[in-house]
């Protein structure tokens, strides 16, 4: 295979620059399935399907397109990320309790070479200590905590600057 010394994430970002709307993965971990019904008063009363629907509706306005993915398994969720490798520009990743454990979604995120914004419901300072540790913090971009549903689209609006920041690189 010929090499052009360009990583994954670079190749989507050329291939998506010329013609289809960048994509940006977001995959949401365990029992985020059950939002609306689990916790409410620490994660909020939006269900996860109205989540997507919104994280779409902005990704339109954005001239993005969003792919959404949720699992309880680690595994499915690393096979996930390895899928993305190439073809996502950038990831948005809620691990929820895997963020206090999962070295292999981390491996699995450094592997795949996206910018990746790490998003919490709440804020996990302000809760168990055992929660106050994020196998991924390091590898992140960003992080964003404390704003419910709303920081979903609050890091899909900081994909947004990513991509276009990478546009304006790879330009100049
Ligand atoms: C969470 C915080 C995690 O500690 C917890 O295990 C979750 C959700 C959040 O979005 O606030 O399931 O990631």
């Amino acid at each position: 295979m010929a090499t052009t010394g360009k990583t994954g994430a670079q190749e989507a970002a050329a291939d998506n620059a010329s013609q289809a709307p960048a994509t940006v993965l977001v995959i949401h971990g365990p029992n985020l399935n059950l939002l609306g019904q689990r916790e409410p008063e620490i994660y909020g009363r939006t269900r996860l399907a109205d989540i997507d629907r919104s994280l779409k509706q902005l990704g339109r306005e954005l001239g993005l397109k969003v792919e959404t993915f949720q699992s309880n398994s680690e595994g499915a969720i690393v096979d996930r990320i390895q899928r993305a490798r190439g073809s996502a520009r950038v990831l948005v990743i809620n691990p929820a309790a895997y963020t206090h454990t999962s070295v292999a979604i981390r491996d699995a995120i450094t592997a795949c070479e996206l910018p990746t914004v790490e998003v919490h419901l709440s804020n996990v300072y302000a809760r168990e200590p055992f929660r106050h540790h994020s196998t991924i913090a390091g590898i992140v971009v960003g992080r964003i905590m404390g704003f419910g549903a709303e920081g979903y689209l609050l890091a899909l609006r900081a994909a947004k600057r990513l991509i276009e920041a990478e546009h304006a690189a790879a330009e100049a």
